[in-house]
């Protein structure tokens, strides 16, 4: 074997991976693990959810045939590099499709900060959740679930699913592309101290960069140009005579469909 593949092998033979048939959430799932002493690198995968979550509160439709995949992390970074690693994880994901979508299918996309698109369409969805364990550790759990067969046709925002791009693959086969995927953009992320590499890849496959955005804070709705990112991976809304604003966390809609009410 040569040096890059037993490498390889080590940083991969690091990740543990549980498959469940049926579960409430796996994000639920890691976190219970994390709780009970789990020192982590470890993947819950199941076939189908009851009780799948999404971000803001929302649910996550969890049949069978999409991924459902979380990874629990204890102690990955210090806190401040902590918020680069939602990016990390959309490249991770990102790649996973790339390997098994058609090269002929619409463009593969990052949405800032890591929704997967695939010809604008929401293809994948990513739910981080933190929390400090009761031996003071603190477990991020990262979740994602990928459309393969079903897309949701509930939501706010336009949705695709990789069959009907053609790409033939089942849960388990796409899991082993995020497996090696999300390995090799944690090793790349390096506990935050390599985010400059992941925003340079995030960029390449960036939506929507110059393009009018609208942004759902909390509390309100903004517009501007989308002009980037920062070095720290936050939005920066140009905002025209008021100014460039950075955004921690926020929903992004493009023109010129805009935010759907909910
Ligand atoms: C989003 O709203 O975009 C995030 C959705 C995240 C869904 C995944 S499916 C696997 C994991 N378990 C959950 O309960 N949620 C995440």
């Amino acid at each position: 074997m040569s040096d890059y593949s037993s490498h390889r092998r080590k940083a991969l033979d690091a990740f543990r991976h549980h498959a469940l048939d049926e579960v409430d959430s796996t994000n639920q799932a890691c976190l219970q693990l994390a709780r009970s002493g789990d020192p982590g690198l470890i993947w819950i995968t199941a076939e189908r959810q009851t009780g799948g979550r999404g971000r803001r509160g929302r649910p996550w439709s969890s049949d069978r045939g999409n991924l459902y995949a979380s990874l629990l992390l204890i102690e990955p970074a210090p806190l401040e590099h902590v918020a680069s690693l939602p990016l990390a994880v959309a490249l991770a994901v990102h790649d996973a499709i790339r390997a098994v979508l058609p090269l002929d299918a619409p463009p593969l996309e990052i949405k800032w900060p890591n929704d997967v698109l695939i010809g604008r369409a929401k293809t994948s969805g990513i739910l981080l959740e933190s929390e400090r364990t009761p031996d003071g550790r603190q477990a991020i759990v990262i979740g994602i679930g990928i459309n393969i067969v079903a897309k949701p046709s509930d939501t706010p925002y336009a949705t695709a699913c990789l069959s009907q791009h053609g790409a033939a693959v089942d849960p388990s086969q796409l899991f082993a592309h995020l497996f090696a995927t999300m390995a090799e953009a944690l090793a790349l992320w390096d506990q935050g101290r390599g985010i400059s590499k992941i925003i340079d890849r995030w960029r390449q496959h960036a939506c929507g960069i110059g393009e009018k955005i609208t942004v759902n804070l909390p509390d309100r709705s903004i517009s501007g140009i989308f002009s980037g990112i920062d070095d720290k991976g936050l939005l920066l809304l140009d905002r025209g005579s008021l100014g460039t604003m950075p955004i921690a966390a926020g929903d992004v809609f493009f023109e010129p469909d805009g935010p759907r009410k909910e």
